[in-house]
């Protein structure tokens, strides 16, 4: 049922966000880069970038085409430990966190930084990112607590708005922005788990889901905007995928996967299909691919 992976899969999946499920190919390419934190998939002109959680803090641009690496950029003293990453396909931009909380603007044309913001101290471990290309803001959710989700106006770069969670919630784990109802979404550790659904423009937390205790933790979240569906994959042994229904706010189904199905770590969707696809964090990695109809999981080939 799980199809082993190989590397032209990795192209089908953006925003792959899995290091050992690309260490075959990483050995292949000898990067020589442990740490690979994040990755950015820049599917038209075929690169993959990697954020690595060193220090300093290092992006590594790589070919899809020949699985070469082409260049890597080494950030200034002071910006370490890459946690997560964004693209802006659009404007051939990325975003990338860094730990202290600053994030790093980077023009992929010509791979070079534009600009930085450093966020306030305690706004560190960032986890989760999420992006509205259209109206340009980018939400992110801090790991410590008192966790924090913030919004930030990408035209100016600045922090324009925050919402600080309820200390009895953990961490933001995971972000994801729904264009169609410009809403965001946050998985927050907390006993249970949650799901946190936020108005994107008036910036407020309009519904809180429960999830359970066995879809703990999630590293990674998906929308199906055409369909009203939200995927959350859970890091464990099995791991399941829980559908959420976007227009009641209610779960709609699990899935448990078959066996070596376990851990997932990043997701991606491809709606018009009907596929979504997950990486799991194992070695070897595997890529699911669950038909999104019927929501069951499907042999790839
Ligand atoms: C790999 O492909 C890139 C373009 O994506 C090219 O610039 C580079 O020269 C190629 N490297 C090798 C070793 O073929
Ligand atoms: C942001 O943080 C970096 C790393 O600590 C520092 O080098 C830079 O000067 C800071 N920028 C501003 C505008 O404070
Ligand atoms: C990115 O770099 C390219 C090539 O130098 C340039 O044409 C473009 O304006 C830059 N983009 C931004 C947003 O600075
Ligand atoms: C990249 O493009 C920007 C904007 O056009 C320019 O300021 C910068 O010097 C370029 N960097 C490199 C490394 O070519
Ligand atoms: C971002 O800031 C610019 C400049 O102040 C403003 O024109 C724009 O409306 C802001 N974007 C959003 C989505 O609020
Ligand atoms: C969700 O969890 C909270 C505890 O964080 C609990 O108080 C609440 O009753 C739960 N809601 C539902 C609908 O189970
Ligand atoms: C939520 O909506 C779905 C259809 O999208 C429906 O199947 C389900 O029963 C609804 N759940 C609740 C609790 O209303
Ligand atoms: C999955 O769905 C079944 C049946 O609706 C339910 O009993 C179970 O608790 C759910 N599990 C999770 C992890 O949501
Ligand atoms: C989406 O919804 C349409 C109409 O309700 C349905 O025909 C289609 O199969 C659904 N697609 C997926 C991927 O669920």
């Amino acid at each position: 049922m799980i199809k082993k992976i190989i590397l032209i899969i990795i192209i089908i999946l953006i925003n792959f966000t899995n290091t050992e499920l690309i260490e075959q190919g990483i050995t292949t390419l000898n990067i020589g880069e442990n740490n690979l934190m994040c990755s950015i998939i820049d599917t038209p002109n075929e690169f993959i970038y990697f954020g690595a959680s060193t220090s300093p803090a290092q992006i590594i641009k790589i070919s899809l085409s020949n699985f070469t690496k082409i260049s890597t950029l080494t950030l200034q003293e002071g910006l370490d430990y890459i946690s997560t990453g964004i693209i802006d396909r659009e404007k051939e931009l990325a975003y990338f966190a860094t730990n202290p909380g600053s994030i790093i603007k980077v023009n992929l044309t010509n791979f070079s930084i534009i600009s930085i913001y450093n966020l306030s101290e305690e706004e560190n471990s960032i986890e989760g990112f999420a992006i509205d290309t259209q109206n340009q803001i980018l939400y992110l959710g801090t790991y410590n607590v008192p966790a924090k989700i913030i919004k930030i106006n990408l035209t100016i770069f600045e922090k324009v708005d925050e919402i600080t969670l309820d200390s009895s919630y953990g961490g933001v784990r995971a972000g994801q922005y729904d264009p169609v109802h410009d809403m965001v979404y946050f998985v927050v550790e907390s006993s249970p788990n949650k799901v946190l659904k936020i108005h994107g423009s008036s910036f407020i937390i309009t519904n809180t889901l429960n999830l359970s205790s066995q879809v703990y933790p999630t590293f990674d979240l998906m929308i199906d905007s055409l369909n009203g569906s939200l995927f959350i994959g859970s890091y464990t042994q099995p791991a399941i995928i829980v559908q959420i229904s976007l227009t009641n706010f209610s779960i709609l189904s699990n899935l448990t996967l078959s066996e070596g199905g376990n851990n997932i770590m990043t997701s991606n969707i491809d709606p018009g299909a009907g596929f979504i696809y997950f990486g799991t964090h194992t070695f070897p990695g595997y890529v699911i691919k669950v038909e999104l109809h019927d929501f069951i999981e499907i042999d790839s080939d």
